[in-house]
This record gives structure tokens, sequence and C-alpha cells, in this order.
């Protein structure tokens, strides 16, 4: 390779963003040039305006490794196409088969949630999510036996947990209340948003780290401080009151990791340990437990519903017997 080449790569690189290839999903023609990388290379795969469809994804992902980039100052051409589908899907959500449109909006919504932690300050793309969310929530509530199916299916999408995680739990939540017969729509409609949005503090915190499993003291501070990064940036954008914050805030209340700090770190940190958990922040905090083990890391394999179960039955029976019993109750009807 000359030198000049060599600065042109060299110069490509500080410009260019990794690309999911689910941000090609759904679009007929790409907005931008898309690289992939081989052999250490930049190297131009599709032209702008290049139509795609399911048989050439699958080319790209064999000849690239799934490792596609396009230029960062192109990336918000893709964002807004699928920030469109995402409003489409939202609008129509209730048209047709409401099944199959809810499968699709749940996958929409979590590429949109990427793109929120892409970016938390965006208020476009939270008040897109917030929007989504909302539509989203009341189906939901609408079609309790069709969850497990939901669930199946999201399942098979292989989300990165991070963004899986909390529409996984939220779901969980949701169901839960509305099976409870305790709340009003509208209330459990705040809580579902409150556990869809409660890791948005994970965007400023590098997440590679959390992919191992032997975290230093110092990383786990870091994550343990993800929920008050969360509300800093929620705070006055959402419809979210001072209790769904509180929710937010205490959602690691029952974190391994907390227990694993030194005593000097804990006093450091908010003490959530010590904090009397209402129902709801209690139901969120074991559905985020429950929907966390149900999905892969690179240090574990997935647990089954039912070790999931097992395991939150060790650290809630004790304190809240009836609690853990309505969740049982829940996931043996609307799971098994
Ligand atoms: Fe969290």
């Amino acid at each position: 390779m000359d030198s000049s080449h060599y600065l042109e790569q060299y110069i490509a690189s500080l410009d260019m963003v990794p690309l999911a290839l689910r941000e090609l999903l759904n679009i007929e023609s790409v907005p931008c040039d898309i690289y992939a990388l081989k052999n250490g290379l930049f190297e131009l795969i599709l032209i702008q305006e290049s139509s795609i469809d399911k048989r050439l994804l699958g080319q790209i992902l064999n000849n690239s490794n799934g490792a596609l980039y396009t230029l960062k100052n192109e990336h918000k051409k893709i964002i807004k196409k699928q920030q469109e589908l995402l409003r489409i899907s939202t609008r129509s959500l209730s048209m047709g088969n409401t099944i199959e449109n809810t499968k699709k909006q749940m996958n929409f919504l979590t590429l949109n949630m990427y793109y929120l932690y892409l970016d938390a300050l965006d208020n476009d793309t939270l008040n897109l999510q917030l929007q989504s969310a909302h539509t989203l929530s009341k189906v939901l509530m609408e079609m309790m036996h069709t969850h497990k199916e939901l669930y199946e299916d999201y399942i098979g999408q292989k989300h990165h947990y991070i963004l899986a995680q909390p529409v996984l739990s939220s779901l969980f939540l949701l169901g839960l209340l509305k099976n409870s017969k305790t709340y009003i729509d509208q209330d459990i409609e705040a809580f579902f948003l409150a556990s869809l949005l409660k890791d948005v503090g994970m965007s400023f915190i590098p997440t590679n780290k959390f992919e191992k499993n032997n975290l230093t003291d110092s990383d786990k501070k870091q994550f343990l401080r993800h929920p008050q990064l969360s509300i800093k940036i929620l705070n006055g954008r959402t419809p979210l009151r001072p209790h769904h914050l509180k929710i937010i805030e205490h959602h690691h209340a029952f974190s391994d990791l907390r227990s694993e700090l030194s005593q000097e770190m804990q006093i450091r940190l908010n003490p959530s340990v010590n904090v009397m958990l209402g129902f709801e922040t209690l139901t969120t905090t074991i559905m985020d437990i429950i929907a966390a083990m149900l999905s892969d890391r690179p240090y574990r394999s997935a647990s089954t519903l039912l070790e999931s179960l097992e395991f939150v039955k060790k650290i809630m029976f004790d304190q809240f017997p009836t609690e853990f019993k309505l969740i049982v109750q829940f996931f043996k009807k609307y799971y098994a």
C-alpha cells in the first residue's frame, strides 16, 4: 500500500461509524455509501441508492462478518429512514394483523432505543420513543394472551442485551401489573415507560467493559451510577412524574454488584439498599433481573424462565412472599 492510500484509509477511519446489519433491514435502498472492513481496510460495498433485499443482506453478512461502516455524517440518513419506519409502524399498529405488527413495532422501537443511546439528548429521538411506547403499551394491554408469542419472537431477533433487557422487562412488568387488576391502564403505561427508559444512563458508560465478568470496583461503581444518569437525562423531558423517577433511581436495589463493593465504596453510592421498596419499584427490579437472566451474555449463557424464577425466589421470598407468588402466578398464566 503506498503512503497516499494509507493516509486515505487513516482519514476514513476517523470519519467512520460502525453500522449494525439490522439498520439495513426493511429499507429498499441504502441512503448512503456502506463500507466493510476487509483485511484491515475499508472497502466500499454498497453505493448510495443501491437496492437491498434479504438475499443481498445475507451475502453481505457472509462476506463482512457483520462489520459494516458508514461515514459519521451520513449515518443520520439511515437513522431518519428507520425512524420513519417506526412512525409508520406506530400509526398502523392496530390495522390488519396486530400481532405481526406488534412484533415489528418491538424491533423498530429497539432500534430507536439504540439511536437514543447514541444521542440521549436528541429530543426528536426521545419523543418518537415516547409516542411509540405509548401506542405499544395500549396494544400490549389489550393482547395479554399474545405476550408469550411476542416474547419468543423477540428473543429470536437476538438484539443486543443492553437494548433487549429494558424492552423485555417492560413487557413482563406491563403484563404483571395488568394481571394484578390493581392499576388503571394509564398508570400501567407510565410504569411501562419508566421501565423502558430506566437504562438510558448506560448511554454514557462504555458498555464494552460490561461484557466481562471481572469488573473492578471502579467499573462496578460506574455501572451502579447509571440510574442517576438516566434521571438526569430524562428529567423534564418526559411525562414521567417524580414517583416514576424514583423507580428508575432504585431499579438496581438487588444488584449483586452493590453487595460486592467494598463498604467504603457503598457509602459513596446512593444507599438504595436501605430504601423501602414499593410494589412498583420491586416488580420493576425483579422483572429486570428475570429479563437479564433470559438473555445470553459474553461470559454466560441464558437461563430458562424457571431458573430465573428460582433465582428471584432466593433474593425476594423471605421479604416479599406475596409478591413472589403473584409473579409466579403471572408467568404460569401467560408464559407457560
Ligand atoms: Fe439498569
